[in-house]
């Protein structure tokens, strides 16, 4: 197969930052995508109906109308967060989603929850209004290994979090073990979980390839080769509790590559074509529009978008750089060749 065309997909993780950040990244993925889920861990973040609103309408100034792109928007869980915030969320067609974050699990995660039992009741709340819980799924406990704190925060976490609130709907973010899979295949269909290009293409010797790589440093960190194989799987199986999260995290190159360099990749210039590159090796291309377009949107209840993308096999060298917000970034696989294309939307 030389040539794709698929439904237009749907990132549903994806940090577009604010401000001269956002009008650098944003047509990235406009390009590419017809929907995304925003994450809200700007700084200070996003913790009400009010302020999402005011982010989505500054994204959307960043855009020509013609590009159609839809900002799902989320807010950022808080020790704090209360009823009247779930029932505003309930009321807003723009608004998807609380994403809880571990107090200091990572990149703007301070404010986050410091124990999952202060939020239970908020959470039982959601669950009885159908409003979903987007999960960094990672035990912030510096104690623990951090090769093992997905594995770790489902054991201590998130198991009986499921099984105490079994309605609540939930998105595994990120996933980036074999524990992880394991645990949504078994669990009831309201759980899901996205997988990002990063953790598809490459393990933890990505890291250390040659010398120390930060452009390669995440959270959650790349695993181990078999944890990588048990991704390829499940994104290709054609399940729909899997689908397609870019997580894509811009930081400036002067701040990864740094004594104390941020977690976070950023993945938006070439997103689409590396998650074909990879389920083109898998000989797995026919599953890539379930994983892309349809599972993510019929986890979140959203009608399939009516725009299509067109993909080439051709190869095509990423660039070494791009422009960033007054400054530069290292996309993922800076000068490494890609081997799909996206060619046109119709
Ligand atoms: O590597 C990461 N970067 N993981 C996250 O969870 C957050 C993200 C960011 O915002 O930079
Ligand atoms: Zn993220």
């Amino acid at each position: 197969m030389n040539k794709i065309t698929l439904i237009k997909p749907d990132d549903f993780h994806l940090h577009l930052r604010d401000g001269a950040a956002l009008a650098s990244v944003v047509g990235d993925s406009a390009r590419q995508f017809a929907r995304a889920v925003i994450m809200p861990n700007l700084s200070p973040p996003v913790v009400s109906v009010a302020q999402a609103m005011a982010y989505r309408q500054r994204i959307l100034d960043c855009l020509p109308e013609s590009s159609g792109f839809k900002p799902l928007m989320t807010l950022y869980l808080t020790d704090n967060a209360n009823r009247d915030e779930v029932d505003r969320v309930v009321d807003n067609d723009n608004v998807y989603a609380f994403k809880y974050y571990p107090a200091g699990a990572t990149t703007n995660a301070e404010a986050g929850v410091t124990h999952i039992e202060k939020v239970f009741p908020l959470l039982e709340y959601m669950a009885e209004k159908d409003v979903p819980l987007l999960v960094h799924g990672e035990v912030a406990d510096t104690g623990v290994d951090v090769f093992d704190r997905e594995k770790v925060f489902i054991e201590n976490v998130f198991s009986s979090l499921v099984e105490k609130i079994s309605s609540l709907r939930v998105v595994f973010e990120h996933i980036t073990t074999i524990d992880a899979v394991q645990f949504v295949e078994a669990a009831s269909e309201r759980i899901s979980a996205t997988i990002t290009p990063h953790h598809l293409a490459f393990n933890r010797n990505a890291i250390f390839r040659d010398g120390i790589n930060p452009h390669h440093y995440c959270l959650p960190i790349l695993k181990r080769e078999e944890h990588r194989q048990a991704l390829l799987e499940a994104a290709t199986s054609g399940s729909p509790k899997f689908f397609l999260g870019t997580d894509s995290a811009p930081h400036a190159t002067g701040a990864k590559e740094n004594a104390c360099g941020c977690a976070g990749i950023y993945n938006a210039h070439a997103a689409i074509e590396i998650y074909a590159s990879v389920f083109d090796k898998m000989n797995q291309l026919g599953s890539l529009e379930k994983f892309a377009s349809k599972n993510g949107a019929g986890f979140y209840r959203l009608p399939l978008n009516t725009r299509k993308i067109t993909l080439r096999k051709e190869a095509w060298r990423i660039p070494d750089k791009l422009a960033f917000a007054g400054s530069e970034l290292a996309p993922f696989m800076a000068g490494e060749t890609c081997r799909w294309k996206l060619v046109h939307e119709q």
